[in-house]
Formats: structure tokens, C-alpha cells, sequence
């Protein structure tokens, strides 16, 4: 939720900076904006909407310096304008933000009499009082220190100061932001993605810490304005990772990324040798009675189908729910429970909070992400990598078929563990994971099909998604997908619950979407596709071959899937659900990587 990047460097930043708004994009995408030191100046150009939009004004009203913050927003207090666009400015003071200064109208309020705001935002406030502080006389530093202490809620900052030619101030309290070490250069940025083109040397700040970067050095403090140093960390992987290659989306690319993706998390989580799940020496399900899944969007999805896996493979109990109930519900909480964390972005803000409470309370903490330098991985007591590689699309694709393999692959560890299957019944099972990526690959063969009905999707204004036991959650992520990308209003349902209520909704064409793989559910779910089909909806059914075979022509289109064991029948019902929007929103001219009022990490509450 809003990227930073900052360069203190030796040479022209602008453009430098205008890359890292680039890649940090899918953070936020209403508006952003350049501050440099021109000579020891500040000069800063702001622009409503995409990063061209800054390029453009840049181009027209040129600006270079070499110290520079820079900052693409998604927002929280006030409209998407330029007026709101960070960096805000007061007086001598720059500066771009992350978070939400939760003390900000009290502040504002106190500031009334001696300053005039220009702006929503929660911001500007601290430019305000940053520069109320130089005017007292105080060197940058003192200022910044005081500054910081009058604050409360969650943020990450970086600063400029006009005649303060060499600085940036930089913070961070519940955002994450990091450090990168160059070459007589220093940068901060969000996160590693921000700083890819320029170093994979990074310091992550801790919780409290502030910094001052200079071209020549920096310097870190903790929350007391102790001097401290903190660890170093080489990033793997190069910025290519994230560029499109011939693909018109990255929601596309990633989609099609699927066989490799998913192959990575079964290399960490399958032991080719023994054919059995292999698990971090540290996590042994014997110890657990329980096990609590906290996530949020698309996530959570994959949290409900582990539940089925959990329950069913693994006879252990599984709670489930979205972070940002969890956290404030003051559950019960038992010390034989695993807690895992489930994020692409392991900075999530309600997620991370629900880990940080689970933590306190005294219970094994785990999470499975995507971000191995994220917040989560490194808060966590065993941090569980997904391996998808980076996921710049907002729709998340690539990381939940990632997230559902390792899922699996952890229910059968912990059925193993908990000796609740037979050695052959592991095998097996086993054996159908490893053939997830020939047959994710053959799935995406049924592309060109889908792409016709998704032409026929398109032009409705409503959809349902059915299924039964772990198809519940694809047709929830199914739904879900529909909204975020094509704008389509879409409700995923137990396909058993439609009769109480929902069904009233059902007209003349509505599509309705029924996921039913050939399984102990199937006949069920049938009989609730010709519930919705004797009303008028329009269905397409997505099956395997045998489940197609017994349908006949109950449905207006068929998505034919690879057979598959029920085991992991839900991922590949993922691929099809996720065609389905990304060819819906296409034809209707979204913009499919980067929806509207959409952000990729969501670290607001
Ligand atoms: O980074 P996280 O996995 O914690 O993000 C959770 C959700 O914000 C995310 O899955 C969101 O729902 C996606 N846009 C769905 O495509």
C-alpha cells in the first residue's frame, strides 16, 4: 500500500527514481511524485493517476538533483488528486509516507493557528511538524527524532530537507522499509522490488527504527535514539524477474508461470527420495492439536480448501478466518495450536497483526509466504516460502496455486506426523501433488475455449460460482477474481446454500459458474445445477472428463479439466476460474494488472 523509494546519491536520481515508482507500481497506482536537491534546493512534481502521468510532467517541466524521494500512492485520507500526491511539503520539509498517522486530526487540530494545511491527507502533518522543528533552530536530526515521537500509528517515512544538501531522514513503525548499500550510494525503498535496478544489498529496519542516509554512509537508530546497527541482507534474483516478456499481462505470464511455479514449492516440500512431504526440522505436527489459519483475500481462500485437507487427510482441527476479524474478536486461543500466517506479500497488514498477537499469546507461529524478506517471514517462528517467484499482477494467481500446493503438502506432512495414513495412501497422494504441474500444464491448453465464454461473461452484469466441499473456496476465489479484474458483480456460494436465498437473484441468463470434478459431491452438485438451470441461468460447468460424460447436456458450455485425484481436483479447477476472468476482463478493456482501487500489498488496516 504505497511505495517509497529514496536515493542519496552521486549522480542524476529522476530517472532512477521514476524505475523504482515503476516497480513499486503495484502498491498503489492513484497518484505520485518526485522531491529532489537541486543544489541543495527542493524542487518537487507531483501527478494524479499511472507513473507516465509523472513522466509526463517531468518531461515538461524538468527536475534532477542527487538526493530524491519519490512515492506512488494508494488512498487513505483524502480524494486521488495531485493536491493529495506525496511528497507533501512544508516549508524547508519533504516528505512521502506509508501507513496512516492515526493521531492526525488531533495534530492538525493543534497546528491550526500557525499553519495552513493545502491538503487531505494524513501526511502533511508531519511535514508540518518536521519543519516546525527546524524553525525552532534544532539540527535535522533532533528535529526528526522529536518529529517522530509525536506520532502514533503505523508508518514508514522518508524526508528531504531544502539547504540540507547530502540527507534523507528515513522511519519505520509497522511499514515495512528498507536500506540499500551501493556503490558510494544509499537508497531506501517499500521493499527489495523498489531497489532491484540498484543493489541487492539491503538492511531492513526494525520496528521503531529511524535512519539518515548520505551518499558516503547512514546511520540507524532504535526507538530510543540509541545508535544500532542491523543485519545486512543479499537479495537472490535479479530485476528481469519482473519484466512481462511476451505476454500482454503479467496477470497472464503468471498464469502460464503455473507448471514452474508450482513445481518450486513441491522441490521445498516434497523429498524426491523418500516420496514423502519433506517439512522444516522445526515443525513437527505431533505437537499440535490444532491448527489456526489467518489470511486475508485471496489468501484466506487458500486457507478454507487447507482446512479440507487438514481435516480430512490429517484428523487435525483446523480454525479459519479473515485477519481482520480475528485479530479483533479476542479468540481463544490454546498453546497446542500451530498459527499459520498465509500471504503472498508477508506484509499485510491485519495478517501480520494476527501472527504478532498469536506470537504474544504463546503460541508456535508459522508463515507461508511468498516474500522470504518479509515482515512475517522474519517475525515468524518458522517462515514457510511458497517459492512463486515475484507476483506483480494485483490479481493474485500463481502465489495461490503456490500457496495451495504447499498447504497440501503440509496436511499430508502432518498426516504422516500424526500417523493418520498408511505408507501407500502417502505414496499416492504424494504422487498426485508431483503430477500437478503436466496437468496444470494441460489445462492451459483450454485456453482458446475459455476465452470464448468468457467473451459470453462479459456481457453480463452479475455471476455465480458453485461448488461443493473444497471447491467452496475456488468458487469463492473464482468470484472474487470475476470482481477485481472485470468489474462484474460475482457471488460464490456453497452450491447447497443457493436454495436459501440466493436463488431469487437467478434470471433469464444469469451465468452461473459450477465447479464439480467427479467426486463423492458430484451427483449433489448436479442436482443444484438443474435447480439454477430449471430458473433460466446460463451454466458453465467445469469438470473432468468423467464428471462431463455424466452431465450430458445440462450445461450451455463445458471446461473439460484433466481428470484428477479430489486431493488436488481444487487447484485445478483454479486454472479455469482464473482464465475465465483474466479473458473477461480483457474483452471488457480493464486494466487487468492494475484494477481500480486496488493494491497488491494492503499494509492499512
Ligand atoms: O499479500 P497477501 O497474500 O497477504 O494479500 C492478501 C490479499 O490482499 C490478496 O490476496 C488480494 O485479495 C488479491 N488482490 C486477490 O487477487
Amino acid at each position: 500500500m504505497c511505495g517509497i523509494i529514496g536515493i542519496a546519491g552521486h549522480g542524476a536520481v529522476t530517472e532512477r527514481l521514476l524505475d523504482g515508482l515503476k516497480r513499486l507500481e503495484y502498491r498503489g497506482y492513484d497518484s505520485s511524485g518526485i522531491a529532489v536537491l537541486t543544489k541543495g534546493q527542493l524542487e518537487r512534481r507531483r501527478a494524479e493517476g499511472k507513473i507516465k502521468n509523472l513522466e509526463v510532467r517531468i518531461g515538461n517541466e524538468p527536475l534532477d538533483g542527487q538526493i530524491g524521494i519519490a512515492h506512488t500512492r494508494w488512498a487513505t485520507h483524502g480524494v486521488p488528486n495531485e493536491i493529495n500526491a506525496h511528497p507533501h511539503q512544508s516549508g524547508r520539509v519533504a516528505v512521502v509516507h506509508n501507513g496512516i498517522i492515526e493521531n492526525f486530526l488531533e495534530l492538525r487540530e493543534s497546528l491550526a493557528g500557525e499553519r495552513t494545511f493545502e491538503t487531505e491527507t494524513d501526511t502533511e502533518v508531519v511535514a508540518h511538524l518536521m519543519d516546525i522543528e527546524l524553525a525552532k533552530g534544532h539540527s535535522p536530526r533532533d528535529a526528526f527524532a522529536t518529529t517522530l515521537k509525536q506520532l502514533k500509528g503505523a508508518y514508514a517515512f522518508g524526508l528531504i530537507i531544502d539547504e540540507n544538501p547530502n540527507e534523507i531522514y528515513c522511519a519505520r513503525a509497522g511499514s515495512p522499509l528498507a536500506l540499500g548499500i551501493g556503490d558510494k550510494e544509499h537508497y531506501l525503498g517499500s521493499d527489495a522490488m523498489a531497489m532491484a535496478q540498484l543493489t541487492n544489498k539491503l538492511i531492513y529496519l526494525e520496528e521503531g527504527d529511524w535512519a539518515i542516509i548520505r551518499p558516503e554512509d547512514y546511520e540507524i537508530f532504535d526507538e530510543n535514539d540509541t545508535p544500532v546497527e542491523r543485519e545486512t541482507t543479499i537479495i537472490s534474483g535479479g530485476p528481469a524477474m519482473a519484466e512481462k516478456g511476451n505476454f500482454p499481462h503479467f496477470m497472464l505470464k503468471e498464469i502460464y508461470e503455473q507448471p514452474d511455479t508450482v513445481t518450486n514449492t513441491l522441490t521445498n516440500y516434497l523429498d524426491d527420495l523418500r516420496q514423502r512431504p519433506d517439512m522444516p526440522a522445526e515443525l513437527d505436527f505431533k505437537d499440535f492439536d490444532r491448527v489456526i489459519i489467518i489470511a486475508c483475500g485471496t489468501a484466506y481462500y487458500a486457507g478454507m480448501v487447507a482446512k479440507y485437507w487438514f481435516e480430512q487427510v490429517a484428523e487435525l482441527a483446523v480454525d479459519i478466518d479473515v485477519a481482520s476479524e480475528f485479530r479483533y474478536r479476542r479468540p481463544v486461543l490454546d498453546k497446542r495450536s500451530l498459527f499459520i500466517a498465509v500471504s503472498q506479500s508477508g506484509e499485510t497488514a491485519d495478517t501480520l497483526a494476527a501472527l504478532r498477537y498469536c506470537k504474544d499469546n504463546g503460541l508456535k507461529t508459522a508463515a507461508l509466504v511468498n516474500v522470504m524478506t518479509s515482515t512475517m517471514a522474519r517475525e515468524a517462528d518458522i517462515a514457510l516460502p511458497i517459492k512463486a517467484g515475484p507476483e506483480i499482477g494485483v490479481a493474485s494467481t500463481k502465489a495461490f496455486t503456490s500457496q495451495l500446493t504447499a498447504l497440501a503438502a503440509l496436511s499430508l506432512a502432518a498426516a504422516v506426523a500424526r500417523g493418520k495414513l498408511s505408507r501407500a495412501e502417502d505414496i499416492r497422494l504424494t504422487a498426485e501433488l508431483t503430477s500437478l504441474p503436466r496437468k496444470i500444464t494441460d489445462a492451459l491448453e483450454l485456453d482458446g475455449h475459455i476465452k470464448g465464454i468468457a467473451s459470453e461473461l462479459a456481457k453480463a452484469s452479475s455471476a455465480f460460482y458453485l461448488g461443493r466441499g473444497s471447491q467452496v473456496p475456488i468458487a469463492l476465489e473464482g468470484a472474487l477474481k470475476l470482481k477485481e479484474i472485470s468489474y462484474i458483480h460475482a457471488e460464490g456460494y456453497a452450491a447447497g446454500e443457493l436454495k436459501h436465498g440466493p436463488i431469487a437473484l437467478i434470471e433469464d441468463g444469469t451465468p452461473v459458474i459450477i465447479l464439480a470434478p467427479y467426486d463423492e459431491l458430484f451427483e449433489k452438485t448436479i442436482s443444484n445445477l438443474q435447480e439454477v438451470a430449471s430458473r433460466g441461468a446460463r451454466i458453465t460447468l467445469i469438470t473432468d472428463s468423467v464428471g462431463a460424460e455424466a452431465a450430458g447436456q445440462m450445461a450451455a458450455d463445458m471446461i473439460v479439466i484433466p481428470t484428477s485425484d479430489p486431493f488436488i481436483a481444487p487447484i485445478m479447477t483454479t486454472i479455469a476460474v482464473q482464465l475465465l476472468s483474466y479473458h473477461a476482463a480483457v474483452h471488457l478493456g480493464t486494466d487487468v494488472d492494475q484494477p481500480r482501487n486496488l493494491a497488491k500489498s494492503v499494509t492499512v488496516e
